[in-house]
């Protein structure tokens, strides 16, 4: 399936897409254009882009940089031209003139090129690196507009990590965030935003304020819910094809001090996935419930390898002899303040309410308390965090 940049022609924005083989949502960038067969910027074109006013840079030299993404499946693909852009002007000049350009120029939004297909390279066309506009500013009271509901907005480059950890500044926290958050604002705005807080509070998209965007045309149009909300609701998940994200206001909420931290592995899908129905389904549920898939192998990417805490390393014969290839991790938290840490009992019996059915040898469990800040960088493997912070580990059995 191959997404051409509804922007490229400026012919408006409002192009429809399919929504099949989203799956990697998460790492998708903004304003996708790959599948570009594009021939080399004419003269015209490259005259015209460099005659434009910019505050940032426009560079046409040695574009390599911005020629592959993570996927790296379709990878050397340069675009003619890269800007930096240091305000949104900047984006919207670049954005109407490729608009107004004589031939089949394409331009693509890129924040950590941490898509996977090219979405977010340009070949032959220009790409907007994104992350040049900084900018992350704190609404603690929030505004009349939100109800006083607390808010950050945040440049569509910035990266989750430093809109959290701005917000823990004023002791607030984005409600819904990515498992990996090395990932800009832009970036899983324009895809979904998954994680084991979208139960409870839907998917990243689902937090959002007001957006600033800008369109096929070149126009900055500010939407929200009530305010030109077909954009806003098209832009928000909608693959880069409406229009680039160049700000967003998002939804936060009190921080949790510290969090419980449970990961259970499962031999067994059925009894998994009751688990996790429970725990979602419970009247006070946990702060976060994901599942995921585990190879019942050492392999430290994908197997067993991959799951236990630092300080309590898994080991063969800890693995149930009839497991199969395939086992199932539950990973949940339940957020608490300093003053009151609670149990793993509490926590399991508040949580869902009745002891987990669940036959002990189906599982092995790691529990343990941690910052909410270091459950939050768990996936950036070189978090100093980890090794730091991360206390109370052990096997345990307490929930069974
Ligand atoms: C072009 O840019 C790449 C990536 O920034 C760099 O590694 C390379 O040395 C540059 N090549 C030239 C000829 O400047």
């Amino acid at each position: 399936m191959e997404f051409r940049s509804a922007i490229s022609k400026g012919d408006g924005v409002l192009m429809v897409v399919a929504l099949v083989g989203c799956i990697h949502a998460l790492f998708l960038s903004p304003m996708n254009c790959y599948g570009s067969h594009g021939e080399a910027i004419s003269t015209t074109d490259r005259m015209y882009l460099e005659s434009l006013s910019l505050q940032g840079t426009l560079t046409f030299d040695n574009t390599t940089a911005s020629a592959t993404d993570w996927g790296q499946l379709r990878s050397q693909l340069p675009p003619s031209g890269v800007m930096h852009p240091t305000s949104v002007d900047d984006i919207a000049t670049v954005v109407a003139a490729v608009a107004r350009s004589e031939s089949e120029l394409t331009v693509a939004a890129r924040g950590l090129g941490s898509s996977i297909w090219g979405q977010s390279q340009a070949h032959n066309g220009i790409v907007i690196e994104m992350t040049s506009l900084k900018g992350i500013k704190v609404a603690p009271l929030g505004d009349a507009a939100s109800n006083g509901v607390p808010f950050v907005e945040a440049m569509g480059g910035e990266m989750w990590v430093d809109v959290l950890t701005t917000s823990l500044e004023y002791g607030l926290a984005p409600r819904s965030w990515t498992d990996y958050l090395y990932l800009t604002v832009g970036g899983t705005l324009s895809n979904a935003g998954v994680s084991g807080q979208s139960f409870r509070h839907g998917p990243e998209v689902s937090n959002v304020l007001q957006l600033e965007v800008v369109t096929g045309t070149g126009e900055v149009v500010v939407c929200s819910a009530t305010k030109s909300s077909e954009l806003f609701f098209a832009v928000l998940g909608g693959l880069g094809q409406f229009g680039i994200i160049a700000k967003a206001r998002i939804v936060l909420e009190v921080a949790p001090q510290r969090v419980r931290w449970i990961r259970a592995i499962y031999t067994d899908f059925a009894t998994f996935k009751a688990d996790q129905e429970l725990l979602i389904g419970a009247a006070q549920p946990f702060d976060y419930v994901e599942g995921f898939v585990v190879l019942n192998n050492e392999n430290a990417i994908n197997g067993w390898g991959s799951v236990p805490f630092v300080r309590s390393d898994i080991n063969a014969a800890m693995i149930p002899g009839h497991a199969g290839a395939i086992m199932y991790c539950l990973e949940v938290t339940k957020a608490y303040s300093a003053a009151a840490l609670p149990t793993l009992d509490q926590v399991c019996i508040t949580s869902s309410q009745a002891s987990v059915p669940t036959p002990s040898w189906a599982r092995i469990e790691w529990s343990g308390t941690a910052m909410m800040i270091v459950f939050c960088l768990r996936c950036d493997c070189d978090s100093g965090f980890l090794k730091d912070e991360v206390t109370g580990m052990a096997t345990s059995d307490a929930c069974q």
